[in-house]
């Protein structure tokens, strides 16, 4: 077996970084175009909590399958979402203070009315859910407008 020259292994460290830095600048750029959606979701209508503990302006976030979905009280009803941010699947969060959807890795925010993006980079809106109350208690499920 022949030993490889430090010339050869200096090559070869030259691929394997130029290699590294193409999948740098590539994974976000296929992301952007590709971006992540809302699959392995359950089937059955998933409890949040009770209508009581979730006043208006409040939010919570819950395990939906795979994912994290947010429930918010909005004044203009119960709105519910796929918590994961369309841009590059960061979790977004309530901001009862703006009164936006925030997503904190590169300044996105979509509207709690139909998570429509607001400004930002991500590329397209929030997976909508339905939020409905039976009994007294708040459950969401799979469907709205896509
Ligand atoms: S991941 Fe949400 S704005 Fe980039």
């Amino acid at each position: 077996m022949s030993e490889i020259s430090r010339r050869d292994f200096l090559k070869l460290l030259q691929g394997a970084g130029a290699l590294l830095g193409v999948s740098v600048v590539a994974t976000p750029v296929v992301a952007y175009f590709y971006p992540p959606k809302l699959e392995e979701v359950p089937s059955e209508p998933v409890l949040v909590c009770a209508e009581s503990e979730l006043p208006v302006g409040e939010s919570k976030t819950i395990k939906f399958g795979r994912y994290p979905a947010i429930v918010i009280q909005t004044t203009n009803g119960l709105k519910a979402y796929s918590a994961v941010c369309t841009h590059f699947a960061c979790i977004v969060k309530w901001n009862n203070a703006s009164g936006e959807i925030d997503c904190p890795c590169h300044e996105g925010y979509f509207s709690p009315d139909d998570g429509s993006v607001l400004h930002g980079p991500p590329p397209a809106p929030l997976t909508p859910l339905i939020a409905e109350v039976v009994g007294g208690q708040i459950y969401v499920k799979v469907g709205g407008e896509s």
